[in-house]
């Protein structure tokens, strides 16, 4: 999810640093716009360095500079690509330009040009902030859907105690969280995903692998971070960007995932197992590479650590595990044998020879399987969606276990 974060030009715009910290946190990526005199008070720069990203401020490229054919239209681009727009702090100028649609630079074109909905939290001096103009164009905002956050009241930068300091940054970031649906219902877990596949190697260069990409593993991991949870992503190799706000362990080899997942569990509330370990290795690795002209006749396998039925084994009765399940026939009654056999609170099920399911698509097609004995099938839809219902799950899951205060499932009765 995107947010752009416009700064305008106040005493307060340092704090807007803050506010892309909190945002990031949850997982979110954030576009800086800032306008021309908020860059009096805070250097783009320290919001490019923060936000990773180049921060966007003259419609026409820079004063001076050559015009920029591109950024003629970037707000058009940008204000398609965000979920929200958070201007924090918000001058009593910018307050008076957006309730009357003028758009003379790329902040307020960006406010007139975007749909998603506009969270604005301003900040002045106590008589500006209560000048009937002031509070004519923040209530005409309000009536068109702006959520306002309202300045709190102390003692001001001007001197001057009342109301018109900057809301407090969580506060301003929990009204963007509210403005995206983002729930919370995670907060206080710690969520413990693996993903991807692992390669196991033969020689220096070659590896036995799987086609996972870690899609499924990646957006679990950015759906429990955005919900609120604490997440540790014990990533195989991918080629995929890393979420925000989300600690990463990267590991090569099943051996290697093996051990980054319980020296992990612990700390871990709920496990999900979304990685595509590999089930055999070959028994040597050969040092340097293996010579065409010397032949390989057969390839001896063994087999890997079953990470997830170790974890089955050592978990406590309070965590949570989910496990994943690639089957290609009889699929339903495979997963279900998986689910017992594993210990496991929920099976999330994937027949990897649907089109639109399974390794490398953007897609996925699941049956989800409690331990409780429910079943539910999901159409196809995106691997983040997939995420959360399977979080959904988890969250119900939860509540049951809680409410009846239930140990374990079927499992084991506890750490061994
Ligand atoms: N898994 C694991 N360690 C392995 C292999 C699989 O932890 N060495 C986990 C996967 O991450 C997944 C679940 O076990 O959550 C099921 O994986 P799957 O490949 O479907 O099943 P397997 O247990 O390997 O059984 P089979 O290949 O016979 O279907």
């Amino acid at each position: 999810m995107r947010v752009a974060l416009g700064v305008t030009g106040g005493i307060a715009a340092y704090k807007a640093a803050e506010l892309v910290r909190l945002l990031q946190d949850r997982g979110l990526e954030v576009q800086v716009v800032m306008t021309r005199s908020a860059r009096q008070f805070v250097t783009p720069l320290t919001f490019a360095a923060l936000s990773g990203r180049k921060v966007i401020s003259e419609m026409f490229g820079e004063p001076g500079g050559e015009a920029n054919v591109e950024s003629a239209i970037e707000h058009v681009a940008v204000a398609q690509s965000i979920d929200a727009l958070v201007i924090a702090p918000a001058t009593a100028d910018v307050l008076g330009k957006i309730a009357h649609g003028l758009a003379d630079d790329f902040l307020t074109t960006l406010v007139l040009a975007t749909r998603a909905p506009l969270i604005v939290a301003p900040a002045m001096n106590v008589h500006m902030w209560q000048n009937p103009a002031t509070q004519a164009n923040v209530e005409a905002l309000r009536q068109r859907g702006v959520r306002i956050v309202e300045p709190d009241e102390g003692y001001l930068a001007c001197g001057m105690t009342g109301a018109g300091r900057l809301a407090s940054v969580p506060a301003i970031a929990a009204a963007v969280f509210a403005a995206l649906g983002l729930r919370d219902d995670l907060k206080g877990e710690t969520v413990l995903v693996s993903a991807g596949p692992t390669h196991e190697p033969l020689d220096d260069v070659r590896y036995l692998g799987n086609r996972s990409s870690g899609k499924m593993g990646y957006a679990l991991a950015e759906a429990a971070r955005r919900r609120g949870a604490q997440v540790v992503l014990v990533s195989g190799p991918t080629h995929l960007p890393e979420p925000s706000g989300v600690t990463i362990e990267r590991v090569r080899t099943a051996e290697e995932m093996a051990d980054a997942m319980l020296r992990r569990l612990e700390a871990a509330s709920i496990v999900v197992m979304a990685a595509a370990v590999a089930d055999f290795r070959p028994a040597e690795k050969t040092p340097g590479k293996i010579k065409r002209q010397a032949g390989l006749a057969a390839l001896k396998l063994v087999p890997t650590r079953d990470i997830l039925a170790e974890i089955a084994r050592r978990r406590r009765p309070d965590q949570l595990l989910v496990g994943f399940a690639a089957e290609t026939d009889h699929v339903l009654e495979n997963a279900a044998a998986k689910l017992k056999a594993k210990h496991l609170d929920l099976l999330v099920v994937n027949d990897v020879t649907q089109e639109g399911a399974g390794f490398d698509s953007d897609t996925n097609i699941v049956t989800l399987l409690a331990a409780t004995g429910e079943t539910k099938p999901l159409e196809k839809m995106s691997k983040l969606d997939v995420a959360q219902r399977v979080l959904d799950e988890v969250v119900a899951l939860r509540k049951v276990r809680a409410s009846k205060h239930l140990t374990s499932p079927a499992g084991p009765p506890g750490p061994s």
